[in-house]
This record gives structure tokens, C-alpha cells and sequence, in this order.
């Protein structure tokens, strides 16, 4: 699609939202961040984009009765800046059906873990309590499931002897913020197609 633009969602410190700009920035990234929205007020994600001059919006969850009023007031605000491709970096909400229908196919997430392994809000933690010995990150098609949908591209990293949360975490995110701005690159080039529950690359 012509005229892209990305829509990123935040819950917090946005270090994922900074690959992504800086990726936008050095031309890797062929579409720019048309809104960085978060669910939270106050957080460094809202920080990043105001210095990178791109419009910040909070949608406070706490002044939203159900989540189907608040992915309607998402997707005001997505439209409004004429999203097309959404990305979630660190956004720690589940997304409504009729949200994901509205953006079907158009929706990447990153995920701290080697997916379908260790879904959810604390996959280090369950990584390291399980004793695994490789762990790495994912990026997939958001689908109504939880952390469930095509894999675009992973990547691997070693858990090592005496790893905590803080040192398996920051391992795994060196490796998510190159992944993440090349799945993005490989979405707006047109080369990824979903195949059922794969995802075609092409040359
Ligand atoms: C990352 O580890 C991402 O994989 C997960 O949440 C974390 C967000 O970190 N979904 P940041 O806000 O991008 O620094």
C-alpha cells in the first residue's frame, strides 16, 4: 500500500518505539510515525515521541469503562492520523475482535520470548523458571488470541548460568531492536503474505 503510516503503542519505557524511530530516521524504515499512542499517562514512550517531534497522545485507560470503549477511542485517534499499520511496542492490553478486524493483517507485535513458548506479561520469568536454556523474542501478526498469531521473524539468544530477569531481558531487547524496524522494513517492502499460520517472506 502506498502512503503507509505507523500508528505505535506504548505502555511504558518505549525502547522498542526508539528503534523504531531512529530506524525511521536513518531511512531503513520507508514510512513515518504518523502518532504514538499510550494507555498511560506520564510514561517515557510519550517522551521519545515528543522528541522525535511526533504526535503523542495518552488514551488513560483508567477513564474507560470496558475495552471496547477503549479500542473505539483507539481507533478514533488511529484514524484521525491516518494509521495504516499498527504497531505494539510494549503495549500491555489485550485488543479487542472488532479492533483487530478493523486493522486485519495490519497489526505486528513484538513478543520477549521464542513464541508459542512462554506467552504473556512475564516470559523472562517463566523462561528462567522452567529452565530454559535458549530464549530470544518474536515478531508476529497480532490475532485475537494472546500472543498467538503468524510468527514473522524471531530471534535467539542463550539463557546463562546465573541469568536474572534484568540480565536475560536486557539480552533479549539488543536482539528486539533490530528485529522489530526489519519486520516493519520487510512489511512495507510488500514481501510478507500470511499463509494460514505461516508467514511467507519473499525474495
Ligand atoms: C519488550 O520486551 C517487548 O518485547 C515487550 O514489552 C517490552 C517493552 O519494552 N512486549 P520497551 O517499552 O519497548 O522498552
Amino acid at each position: 500500500m502506498a502512503g503507509e503510516v505507523i500508528g505505535v503503542l506504548c505502555s511504558g519505557r518505549g525502547t522498542n518505539l526508539q528503534s523504531i524511530i531512529d530506524a525511521v530516521a536513518s531511512g531503513q524504515i520507508k514510512a513515518p510515525i504518523g502518532v504514538v499512542i499510550t494507555d498511560k499517562p506520564g510514561v517515557m514512550a510519550l517522551e521519545r515521541a515528543g522528541k522525535a517531534g511526533i504526535p503523542a497522545v495518552c488514551i488513560d485507560r483508567k477513564q474507560y469503562g470496558s475495552r471496547e470503549e477503549f479500542d473505539r477511542a483507539l481507533l478514533g485517534e488511529l484514524k484521525k492520523y491516518g494509521v495504516t499499520l499498527v504497531c505494539l511496542a510494549g503495549f500491555m492490553r489485550l485488543l479487542t475482535a472488532g479492533f483487530i478486524r478493523a486493522y486485519e493483517g495490519r497489526i505486528l507485535n513484538i513478543h520477549p520470548a521464542l513464541l508459542p513458548s512462554f506467552k504473556g506479561a512475564h516470559a523472562h520469568r517463566d523462561v528462567l523458571a522452567y529452565g530454559a536454556k535458549v530464549s530470544g523474542c518474536t515478531i508476529h501478526f497480532v490475532v485475537e488470541d494472546m500472543d498467538a498469531g503468524p510468527i514473522i521473524l524471531q530471534a535467539a539468544v542463550p539463557v546463562m548460568e546465573g541469568d536474572d530477569e534484568d540480565s536475560l531481558g536486557a539480552r533479549v531487547l539488543v536482539e528486539e531492536h533490530k528485529l522489530y524496524p526489519r519486520a516493519i522494513e520487510l512489511f512495507l517492502a510488500g514481501r510478507l503474505t500470511i499463509d494460514g499460520r505461516c508467514v511467507r517472506i519473499s525474495e
